[in-house]
């Protein structure tokens, strides 16, 4: 997620039209086995997918997928991106990749421009991106020829990092306008053809959209699938969603904003609706983020349903790390009541805190017991972010041309593949209905507290200090002071690219 924005996302745009809808004509397409490298030396505008295996770098926290740069193609592995929308390398020169003795500082790959026949000069000095985490990367743009998944682009507009705290590069594949440029320059004309614009550009595929399905956090790998959706990939039915503008008159959208219009905590000893006054609640779909943030009111409810508690030490909420094995749930649900609902189980929400044995609670309720941490997190205002934490029970379609998701719920481990592409440029998504009464998304009425009945099905622990909905339930965990350090290491690694500290 990038930084700063020229259109800042403010509070969600309620009861905004639809997309224009010119649903085409059934096309009937044959399902073909997955083409790759030999559909692109045909001539014409013949559509396909791509497929890419994305790799879950835990210490890192992201989904990495890997690439090739240049002439002959440079391999690099470049951290998947919903929430920035440029491609950039860090150079082979740049401090960050030679700083650990003879220039492997940049395991993941850097670029070396002089061993490109095909590598020019753009845009000199004029790439400049910063992250929410307030990492940063400097540099020039450049073209180059940019391989992923099979699909090889000409001509690809990248940055080249030659001055930047981040020893990987990103491939962002956000809307165009939210390119790094366009901040840097206040200028929407700067605007390039991004990666999903020139695969549409160079008829790689036929329009500007891709599926992500992140898989497991235990799995090593999911994929993203350009230009197309993969029925076997979800359970359960695929439904379209509005993608709201962030700025209004002219309508711009710069990210995938969606409404969140409930939450509920659900398990074996009953079902909370949590209360929020922000609902309809902006969050941006984000892959580039690790944790997910939502309101501190409804944050702190999701805290007190499942025991977690906020320490200062590591900035976050954590808990026990036996709760993953709870039998609870969240059911997030989006654009109104009759919209899709996401269900995240507690597996997904129990995140490792370091690499090795988890820090232990010193002090409190849970002492002695491994601490870990908790997929949800707070924030004070908008947009708030659904990262890899909710993005892993759900599979994701995002298509640029209509402004709209398609969500279901995701079918873990899935071997199986269906791959249906979009048929033509501007369609809808495929097999995906629309969310009935978007329209009456609209503000709700009243807060109220929720009784916390689901509450003991979560957890055992019964030693719950009482309190009031708005202040963090517990007291903060006391960590012995050598393993804090290795915790506030994991934070660092765990934060580039991807974390939240900088307000909008
Ligand atoms: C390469 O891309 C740039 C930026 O999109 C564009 O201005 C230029 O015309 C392209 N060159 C070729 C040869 O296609
Ligand atoms: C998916 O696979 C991983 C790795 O093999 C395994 O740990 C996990 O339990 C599986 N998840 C489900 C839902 O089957
Ligand atoms: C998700 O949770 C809701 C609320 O408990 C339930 O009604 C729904 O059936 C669940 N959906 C799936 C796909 O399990
Ligand atoms: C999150 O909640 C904790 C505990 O109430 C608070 O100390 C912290 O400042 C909050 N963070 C944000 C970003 O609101």
């Amino acid at each position: 997620m990038k930084s700063h924005g020229v259109v800042a996302a403010g509070a969600l745009l309620v009861g905004a039209a639809c997309a224009a809808s010119n649903t085409p004509g059934i096309v009937k397409w044959d399902i073909q086995r997955q083409h790759r490298r030999q559909e692109l030396t045909r001539l014409g505008k013949r559509a396909d997918t791509y497929e890419e295996v994305i790799t879950n770098e835990e210490m890192r926290g992201g989904y990495f997928a890997t690439c090739q740069i240049g002439t002959p193609g440079q391999p690099v592995t470049l951290q998947l991106d919903t929430g920035s929308s440029d491609i950039w390398v860090p150079a082979n020169t740049a401090q960050v990749c030679r700083q650990r003795g003879s220039g492997d500082g940049c395991a993941f790959g850097s670029f070396d421009p002089d061993a490109s026949s095909t590598f020019e000069i753009v845009g000199d000095g004029e790439f400049d991106i910063a992250y929410l985490d307030q990492s940063f990367a400097k540099g020039d743009y450049i073209t180059d020829v940019f391989e992923i998944g099979g699909a090889v682009l000409q001509n690809m507009t990248m940055g080249l990092g030659l001055n930047t705290d981040i020893d990987h590069g990103l491939v962002g594949v956000g809307y165009p306008t939210n390119e790094a440029i366009i901040h840097s320059t206040d200028n929407l004309d700067a605007m390039y053809p991004n990666l999903p614009i020139q695969m549409v550009n160079q008829g790689l595929i036929s329009t500007p959209a891709y599926s992500l399905w992140l898989n497991d956090l235990d799995a090593s790998s999911g994929n993203i699938l350009f230009g197309g959706i993969d029925t076997e990939k979800y359970v359960g039915q695929l439904t379209r969603i509005n993608v709201y503008p962030t700025q209004r008159d002219p309508d711009i959208w710069t990210s995938f904003l969606v409404a969140l219009t409930s939450l509920d905590a659900v398990s074996p000893s009953g079902q909370d609706r949590l209360s929020s006054r922000q609902f309809p609640i902006p969050v941006v779909l984000d892959s580039g983020t690790t944790l997910s943030y939502l309101p501190t009111d409804i944050a702190h409810q999701t805290w007190r349903e499942v025991g977690a508690i906020w320490a200062p030490e590591v900035g976050n909420a954590v808990l026990p790390c036996s709760l993953r094995n709870s039998k609870g749930y969240f059911s997030f649900g989006f654009a109104g009541p009759s919209g899709p609902r996401i269900n995240v189980t507690m597996d997904e929400l129990v995140l490792d805190l370091t690499l090795g044995p988890q820090p232990k609670f010193t002090s409190g309720p849970y002492r002695g017991q491994e601490a870990c941490r908790f997929g949800i997190q707070n924030f004070t205002s908008p947009p708030f972010l659904l990262g890899d934490t909710f993005l892993r029970s759900a599979y994701v379609v995002y298509d640029l041309i209509n402004h709209q998701i398609g969500l279901a719920a995701t079918d873990f481990n899935s071997t199986d593949s269906n791959i249906v592409p979009f048929p033509s440029e501007g369609a809808h998504i495929p097999s995906a209905t629309p969310a009935p009464d978007q329209s009456q998304v609209t503000q709700t009425p009243s807060f109220s507290t929720p009784a916390y009945e689901a509450s003991p099905g979560f957890t055992d622990l019964s030693a719950w200090p009482s309190e009031t909905d708005n202040a963090a339930p517990g007291s903060a965990p006391a960590f012995g002071p050598g393993q804090v350090a290795v915790v506030g290491l994991t934070m660092v690694l765990t934060m580039l690219g991807s974390g939240l500290f900088v307000l909008l």
